[in-house]
């Protein structure tokens, strides 16, 4: 009987194991479908973001931004034109090195001006805590480096940012030119759509219904063995 039971207990555990919990909210194209659906029942509400932008050059240690591309004039403009990087920036919630990780800046800049040293910006805030974890918001914009502020566009989003609009407001907040250490930090004003909320908790109610049909599993197991 024992024995049995013990059969019984790593079975279920297995189950267990391969029933993965499901984070966020629902991006099958049916859920997509679904949300658009009740578009018009859903509110429109403000959300503002706080955060900084932690760039380490390609020279140091753990680089988070690499330049990929340059034109033939790159390296004599003083505006250093047509260099192009990929940035995968973590997003923390101070300006300190060690403070705690809220998303990833991953995405392009490339210096676009003849002018000023100004870089096109289009990429996408990666939300990795809390509520906003696995939403996306999209920044598109220009990025005059010597202005104090910088505004570019949020022109999208994901799961609780879907078809967000919004402003980004960047600051830099320190900057080493040698090794290309850029600390930015963000301020982000979007309209976005409260439902997804709504979803995000029923998907969290599936959640717990699992946790019961996992239990009257288990019952059910023993109620076999026994
Ligand atoms: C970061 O480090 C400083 C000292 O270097 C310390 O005072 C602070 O508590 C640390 N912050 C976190 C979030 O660990
Ligand atoms: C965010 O979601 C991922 C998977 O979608 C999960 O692995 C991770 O634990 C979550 N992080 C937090 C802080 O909730
Ligand atoms: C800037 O980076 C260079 C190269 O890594 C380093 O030697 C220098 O100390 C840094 N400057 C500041 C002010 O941190």
């Amino acid at each position: 009987m024992g024995k049995l039971c013990l059969i019984s207990l790593v079975v279920f555990l297995s189950i267990v194991i391969s029933m993965r919990v499901v984070h966020g909210i629902d991006e099958s194209p049916e859920a997509v479908e679904n949300w658009f659906k009740t578009l018009g029942n859903k509110k429109q509400k403000v959300t503002k973001l706080h955060f900084f932008l932690h760039q380490t050059g390609s020279t140091g240690l753990n680089p988070t931004a690499y330049p990929v591309a340059n034109s033939d004039i790159s390296s004599t403009s003083p505006t250093l034109f047509g260099l192009v990087s990929i940035i995968d920036n973590p997003m923390k919630v101070g300006p300190e090195s060690n403070s705690t990780i809220v998303g990833r800046a991953q995405g392009l800049t490339a210096t676009s001006s003849l002018e000023e040293i100004s870089l096109l910006m289009t990429m996408n805030f990666l939300f990795t805590n809390g509520k906003y974890n696995g939403s996306t918001l999209s920044v598109h914009g220009r990025n005059p480096l010597t202005n104090r502020y910088r505004e570019m566009a949020v022109v999208g989003g994901s799961g609780v940012f879907r078809l967000a609009t919004g402003i980004a407001t960047a600051q830099t907040i320190s900057l080493n030119a040698t090794s290309d250490d850029i600390v930015t930090q963000y301020h982000v004003v979007v309209i976005h759509y409260a439902g997804n909320y709504v979803e995000l908790k029923q998907k969290q109610m599936q959640g717990q219904g699992r946790i019961q049909l996992l239990a009257s599993m288990w019952l059910n197991f023993k109620k076999i063995f026994q």
